[in-house]
This record gives structure tokens, sequence and C-alpha cells, in this order.
């Protein structure tokens, strides 16, 4: 069993760390080591509903596509039912596209053709049945008149005329196609559809059109096919490859009716691969590709315009609270004797952000910076809070100007140097964040925030020792902090100490002992090792330290205890509840959001599911996490789209899900 737990311990450090950064992984990773830990366990639990099954391989292509190959290696047969028309029909672009087929071979003894030297002549050829099948069909059609008629004479043929004819038709279009004479494969496609409007007829047209790079008109063909066989993998392809062709180029900077179109196009490529994907059993790695393929465009697509329309706002207050207090209290600014308003204005900032008020905190650092405060220190300290809110709320390039100018107005306040790596962190730029941690140890190589944050930054870069160092650095500098201690305990577990962690842990219990935190970590760990019972004990109690605060409550230890009740007795409603409850403090709360999502989708509540991620979406901080949730609900919904559209093989994907995964 993968280490759930110390997902969340790691994340949760993270998170103290660069909340930013962290906060995103948080969402993503915490939740997609979820969903693959999880995944067997809800498949053994029986959870096999045609919804569920959905789900279950929604898994796949969101989180783990290289374990389709895991996937059963024969699959159902997605033609179940088809007659043996169809099943020639799916063979029959193929023939087109390699120009080795009997119908092509015999349709080049037809005196019809113009290019009759460039044929393969009329050797044996390699598909004996298909050979046996069109051979007497094309000796009956091979009247040179018939092919001369246009599409709207050959349609008033008799029917018995029509259907050798249409067969005569498509073995010369083959033969055209595979010579890449691609108009002239259409005309003859053209006659034959006239002939008999066979799916596969408009599917091999739809291939010419598709060489031409008319992706409209192999659009409409692949529709046409697939209206008559809704199944038919090879049209659901091409109009799933055209579709995104045009909706390729979307920008979602760029609103307008074009880029409606385009998203529109995207989202039923998506659906289209989706269904040949599943459609395969899974054993179409093409398939899983294009599906991520197109859902990481639509995603990114639909990210970029929910950035430019939506109005900034605040995270969570457990995020909000979880950041400030990553950084040691500072005592209340002094203001000059003759304050201005504006030093008044920052006050009364920093006592709203005491109150943890932080959306008026945040109006009045605003305030605060363009009313301009009286002396550097103070304006200092006005951007610095600015550029902390902005780079909260998921402003990061704003974040760090604000930032900029704290430092230069100020060059010895650590936290401002502090604060800039976090961001640099967040813009990736890890190199930059490292100058700055020397830049703060130069200001005041004495400040602890600075080794617990530059030991943060070593522990989601995986580096445990350094970040131990840290650590420990920042606890001799201050032994009242406790964040440094827990994630020192915490370094320590993700070494393989677990022995030493558990006793840190006991020590800083008995220190902290009204730290919710303290307990809660430990309860991750604890779950970590399966340790159910004593992971609950702990978690109860976090939560109870939290119930006793008046003001913006710490839900984590909650979702925590959920995913332990998930984990150890499988009591989905209960988690559920708990996650409710969770959100009943803090509406805003991410975690909780996307557990319930998760918790939806393992119970076959795919609908719900996609509630769930939708709001996820809303409530998204940076551009990854949003990215995350509308990925995680476009999938689903396509998987919804394809369980609508295809209720049988819906019920055999359950079954499916079921076997292979058991
Ligand atoms: C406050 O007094 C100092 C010293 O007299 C002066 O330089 C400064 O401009 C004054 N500030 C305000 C806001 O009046
Ligand atoms: C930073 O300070 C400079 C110089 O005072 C000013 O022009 C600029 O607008 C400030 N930047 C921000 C983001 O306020
Ligand atoms: C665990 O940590 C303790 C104390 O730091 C150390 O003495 C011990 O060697 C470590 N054990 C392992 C297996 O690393
Ligand atoms: C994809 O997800 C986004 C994110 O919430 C949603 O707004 C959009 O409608 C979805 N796309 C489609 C085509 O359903």
């Amino acid at each position: 069993m993968a280490p759930v737990a110390a997902s969340h311990a790691a994340d949760k450090a993270t998170h103290a760390a660069n909340a930013a950064s962290s906060q995103a992984h948080t969402a993503a990773s915490r939740l997609s080591r979820w969903v693959e830990d999880n995944k067997n366990l809800a498949v053994a639990l029986g959870i096999g509903t045609v919804v569920a099954a959905g789900g279950g391989a929604y898994y796949y292509f969101g989180t783990q596509s290289s374990k389709s190959s895991r996937r059963p290696k024969s699959p159902p047969s997605s033609r179940v039912g088809d007659d043996g028309e169809k099943k020639s029909a799916a063979e029959d672009t193929k023939e087109a596209e390699s120009g080795t087929s009997a119908a092509a071979a015999s349709a080049a003894k037809s005196k019809k053709k113009k290019k009759g030297k460039k044929t393969t002549g009329g050797g044996p050829s390699i598909d004996e049945g298909l050979k046996s099948r069109d051979g007497p069909l094309l000796e009956e059609a091979s009247d040179e008149s018939l092919f001369a008629l246009s599409p709207e004479e050959i349609a008033k043929l008799p029917q018995e005329r029509r259907v050798p004819l249409a067969q005569a038709l498509k073995a010369q279009g083959n033969k055209a196609y595979s010579s890449r004479n691609f108009q002239e494969a259409i005309t003859l496609y053209t006659k034959a559809i006239a002939a008999q409007p066979l799916a596969v007829f408009f599917s091999n047209r739809a291939a010419c059109y598709s060489n031409l790079g008319k992706h409209r008109d192999v659009i409409s063909d692949c529709n046409s096919a697939l209206e008559t066989d809704p199944a038919y993998v090879k049209a659901l392809n091409r109009r799933a490859n055209a579709q995104e062709q045009i909706g390729q180029d979307a920008d979602g900077d760029k609103p307008g009716k074009e880029l409606e179109e385009k998203k529109d196009l995207l989202y039923q490529s998506l659906c289209d691969f989706t269904a040949v994907a599943i459609l395969g059993g899974f054993s179409d790695t093409g398939a899983t590709e294009s599906v991520e393929r197109v859902l990481k465009k639509l995603a990114a697509v639909k990210a970029r315009e929910v950035l430019r329309t939506r109005e900034p706002k605040l995270p969570s207050p457990t995020f909000v609270t979880a950041y400030l207090e990553a950084f040691r209290k500072k005592p209340m600014p002094t203001l000059p004797e003759n304050a201005s308003q504006a030093d008044q204005t920052l006050l009364l900032a920093f006592e709203a952000l005491e109150a943890r008020n932080y959306p008026h905190a945040s109006s009045l650092f605003n305030e605060a910076v363009e009313q301009g405060p009286s002396t550097d220190e103070l304006k200092s300290l006005a951007y610095n809070m600015r550029g902390t809110f902005r780079f909260i709320i998921g402003q990061a390039t704003e974040a760090l100007e604000d930032l900029n100018n704290a430092t230069d107005l100020q060059p010895s306040y650590v936290q401002s140097w502090v604060k800039k790596a976090s961001v640099h962190m967040e813009l990736g730029d890890k190199d930059e964040a490292f100058a700055d941690f020397d830049k703060a140890v130069k200001a005041n190589s004495e400040d602890p925030d600075i080794f617990y944050h530059r030991g943060q930054v070593h522990f989601i870069l995986g580096q445990y020792t350094d970040a131990m160092a840290d650590y420990d650095k920042s606890t001799s500098l201050d032994s009242s902090f406790i964040f440094s201690q827990v994630q020192h305990a915490v370094a320590q577990y993700k070494l393989g100490n677990i022995t030493q962690s558990t006793s840190a842990f006991r020590s800083l219990l008995q220190r902290f002992g009204d730290s919710s935190e303290a307990f809660n970590y430990y309860g991750e760990l604890l779950l970590d090792q399966q340790k159910f019972e004593d992971a609950m004990r702990n978690f109860d109690r976090a939560i109870e330290i939290e119930a006793a605060k008046d003001r913006s409550r710490n839900v984590l230890p909650m979702i925590n205890k959920a995913l332990a009740l998930f984990q150890w007795k499988q009591d989905m409603a209960a988690a559920e509840r708990l996650c409710r409850e969770a959100l009943n403090t803090d509406e805003d709360c991410d975690v909780a959001v996307a557990t319930l999502a998760q918790l939806s989708l393992q119970q076959g509540k795919l609908p719900e599911a996609i509630e769930w991620f939708r709001r996820s979406a809303q409530i998204a901080r940076t551009e990854p996490e949003l990215n995350n949730a509308i990925t995680y609900e476009n999938a689903s919904l396509a998987q919804l789209q394809f369980i609508k559209n295809f209720p049988e093989q819906g019920a055999a994907l359950s079954a499916m899900a079921g076997g292979g995964l058991a």
C-alpha cells in the first residue's frame, strides 16, 4: 500500500513551506495518489455499477495511462453483435490505406481502370476471405456504363443493381485511395454511397477528406457513418482527429465565437477518443494517449479563460492561516508620533489580520500602499503584506513586484526575502528561491524563519537530509516554533526512520499538547502505517482542539479522519459526512471538495463527482490547480457521455473493470 497518509504529511508540509505551490500539489498529488491507492480497494468492495466502471475507467486516463497495459489483454469485442457487413467495413479502410486488399486487386482487373498499369494486377490477394466475398459481386457490376453514371442516376437504379455496384465502386475507390488519388476516390465513394449508403463508404470517404485536410467534411461523413453504426471505431477515431485538428489552436485568451466553437470541438473530440479507448478495452494506447492529449489542451484553454474572467478571490481561511502561521509572529508595527493617514491604515490592516478578517485586511493593505506610509520601513511592510495577499490569491507575478519593492525599501527585513523565495518557488524558479534565502541569511543569519522555510523547500525537492539540517537550525534558534519540529519528524519518517520519528512525535505531543497540528501530522503517519485506531484517536484529538477555537478552525484533521474511515472501514457515508462538515466550517476548503469528488467517483456517482469537480475548479487558487480540476471534470463528463451513448458497452465495461482489477 502506497503512503496515502504520508502524502498528507508531505503535502501539508509542503503547504506550510510554500503555501502556494504546495497547495497546488496538495490537491493534485494527494488526490491522484489517493485515487491510485484506493482503486483496488474500491473495486474489491464490489462497487461495480455501470457508472462506477465509468469512474474506474477514468483513473486510467487521468492518473496513469501507463497502467492501461495492465488491462486485460483481450478486451471484449467492441463489435459484439456486428454482422459481417460491419466487420468488413471495419477492415475496409485499412485496405484502402494499405492498398493490398483483394477488392483493390480485383478492381484492378476491371477494364474501367484508367490507371490499370499502376495496379497490383490480378494476382492472388492477401485476404482470401474478402476476395471470395467481393469477387462475384464485382463481376456483376463491372459494367462501365454504370460506373459512369452520376450519383443521382445511380440512386435511381433498382436495388438489385445498386448493391453489387456499390461494392464495385468501393473497390475502385479503395484503389484510387491507395494510389493517393484522393479526389478520384471521393468521387467513387460518393457514387458508392448513392448506390447504397453504407457506413463504411462514408468512413472511407472521410479518410480521403482527412488526407486533403478537409476536416469539416471528415466530421460530416463520420457523422453519417456513425448514424448507422454508432460504435464504428474507425469513424469515431477519424472524427475525433478532425475535431482535434480544428480545435487545436483554441486560445483561451481570445474570447469570441471562434473560441466557443473550438472548445466545443475539443470536447467532442475528447468524447470520441474516450469512446474509442473504452470500446477498444483500453488496449489501444494511441486512443488513451489521445484522450490525455485532448484533455490537456481543453483544460489549458478553459483554465486560461477562467483566469481571464474571474474576480481574484481569497482562498479558504484554512489556507490563509496556514500560510501566515508558517512565519513566526511579529509584534504590531509602531507608528511615529505624527503618524499619517496611511500609517493608520496600515495599523488597521494589521489589526484585521490579527482578527483573521482576511478580506478586510487585504483591502486595507492595498489602501495603505496606495496612500503611501510615511517611512521606508512602514512602506516596506505595506508592500510586504500586499505582496503576501497577492501571492495567496494566486497572482505570483504581481506579488513579486510588491516584494521587490519591499526588499528595496528595507533590505534588512528578512521576511520579505523569505516570501520572495515562496513566490519564486511558485513560479518554478528554485535557483532564484535559494538566492533569496542567501540574501535573507545575509540580512540576519539568526532568523529562524529562514531555516524553516528553506527546510520546506528542500523537503519539497525530496532533499530530506538537508531539510532536517535546516529544521534543526531553526529549532535551535527558536524552540517554541512547533512546525520546524513537526517537519523534522516527518522528514525522518520520509527517510525511513520510523522509530525515531515516532518517538519525536510522542515528545512533541507532550510539549505541545494543545497543538492540533502535532496530533494531525502524527495521525497521518499512523494512518500511513495502517494503524487505524491510533490514527483515528489522534485525528479526534486534533478535531477537538480545533472545535474549541472560535474562528478559522483548521478542518484538515476532519478530512484525514474521513480518509481513515474510508480506508479502514470503507465507510463512505461517514467519510462524506465528515467532509461536508468540514465544508460547513470552511466552505472553500479545496481538499474537502476534492475528497468529496473522489468519494463520489468511488461510489459510482459520476454526476455528483462532476459537480464536486466543478466546485473544485471554482475555488482553485492557481492555474495548475484549476487545470487539474477542469481535467477531472471534463474527463468525467466525457465518460458520462459514453455511458449515455453506449449503454450496452457501458455494462460490458463494468464487467471488465471488475474482472480486470479484482
Ligand atoms: C513627522 O515628523 C517628521 C520629523 O519632524 C517629518 O520629517 C515628517 O515629515 C512628519 N511626517 C508627517 C506624516 O507629517
Ligand atoms: C514599486 O516601487 C516603484 C518606485 O516607487 C513604483 O514606481 C512601482 O509602482 C512600485 N510597484 C508596485 C507594484 O507598486
Ligand atoms: C534513526 O535516527 C537515530 C537518531 O537520529 C539514529 O541514531 C539512527 O541511526 C537512525 N536509524 C536509521 C535506521 O537511520
Ligand atoms: C470542462 O470543465 C470546465 C471546468 O469547470 C467546464 O466549465 C466546462 O464546461 C467543461 N467542458 C465541457 C465541454 O463540458
